[in-house]
């Protein structure tokens, strides 16, 4: 029989990554990923590259203020600092719980046009194992749904959220927290309802599902996507419109007793992405029974990576741009955010 799962430890965890008003940092691009975002900067697509930028980032000073966790990918857990210490032991050592991505990527659906499904369930118990060996404490499997004329189908959903599912069990079992990832895209010129019904369709029927598999959901992260216009649409909708369909949106769908939501960006500006966290906080703080806080990997390195442009004369003032932006999305994680912090 499989070892049943230590619930205190679980929710020790979730308490860490989350305490004194802290995020988690997204750092888990693939390598694929990661080699466009590098791309776009005319930086070098190598390993040795994406380890310079991962050290970069690991080596922030004041990171830990903001915050709890950093989610790290296959290649990057397995990395060291330039002096040959591993990352891990660099954020261990800082008070930043290590996490890792482990789902293998979102790929085409088969029969199902502009669909995605994610894949890497396939040895997944053992590769959890090996992981927290490395430190992992918790982990990240990212779902994408597309919204289109003919999309989501209901038979891509279902798929997506049974893998989520099969996902947080494993998890569960190996005593790490998984954070559930339904991702829906902003790109499209789709409507503020539209991505509104598509969430409410997506999360509910996620959370079924999860009730089906025996995921407990006290020891679960979800991170969602806010509610937003299509990043094609000529609509733009107030901070305020945003927040309120967001938390409306959530309250139908998740469960009170899933502990914390932490937010992707999907895209956003960094600006954006923190004043719609802080609106959330703000002006719904006696209406949320979770804690809502940040899982950013965009609204917090984007600024960061732009001045780094993979120079080293460059690290130290892109490492207080990175810390910088942490900072101002734990602020928004407590509503305590202001425009007037951006300058
Ligand atoms: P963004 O914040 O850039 O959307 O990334 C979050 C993430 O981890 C997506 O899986």
């Amino acid at each position: 029989m499989e070892q049943q799962m230590n619930k205190q430890l679980l929710k020790d965890t979730i308490g860490q990554l989350f305490a004194n008003g802290k995020g988690l940092l997204a750092m888990d691009e693939s390598n694929a990923t990661c080699n466009k975002r590098f791309a776009a900067e005319g930086i070098p697509q190598t390993i040795e590259m994406r380890r310079k930028y991962r050290e970069l980032i690991v080596t922030t000073t004041g990171l830990n203020e903001s915050l709890g966790g950093a989610i790290l990918y296959d290649e990057t857990i397995r990395q060291q600092t330039n002096d040959g210490i591993p990352f891990t032991d660099v954020l261990m050592k800082a008070g930043i719980i290590p996490g890792i991505k482990v789902d293998t990527g979102a790929k085409p659906m088969a029969g199902f046009p502009n669909e995605k499904i994610t894949e890497g369930l396939d040895g997944l118990r053992e590769r959890l194992a090996e992981y927290k060996q490395m430190g992992a404490r918790f982990a990240k499997w990212r779902a994408v749904i597309t919204i289109g004329t003919h999309t989501p189908t209901i038979t891509a959903i279902k798929a997506n959220v049974h893998a989520l599912s099969r996902y947080a069990a494993l998890c569960q079992e190996a005593d790490i927290v998984p954070i559930v990832e339904p991702e829906v895209l902003m790109t499209g010129n789709h409507t503020m309802q539209q991505c509104y019904d598509v969430t409410e369709q997506v999360l509910k029927t996620l959370f079924y599902q999860l009730y089906q598999f025996n995921i407990d959901m006290e020891e679960m992260i979800l991170k969602p996507n806010m509610v937003i216009v299509g990043t094609e649409s000529t609509i733009k909708n107030s901070v305020d419109e945003v927040a309120e369909a967001t938390v409306n949106c959530l309250l139908a769908s998740v469960p009170a007793s899933v502990p914390v939501i932490a937010f992707l960006s999907g895209g956003q500006a960094p600006e954006d992405a923190a004043a719609h966290l802080n609106a959330i906080n703000k002006n719904f703080k006696d209406r949320l029974p979770w804690i809502v806080s940040f899982s950013f990997a965009r609204a917090i390195q984007q600024p960061a990576l732009d001045l780094w442009k993979g120079q080293q004369a460059n690290v130290e003032e892109a490492q207080k741009l990175l810390c910088s932006r942490a900072k101002l999305a734990a602020a928004a994680r407590t509503g305590n955010y202001t425009v007037a912090m951006e300058k």
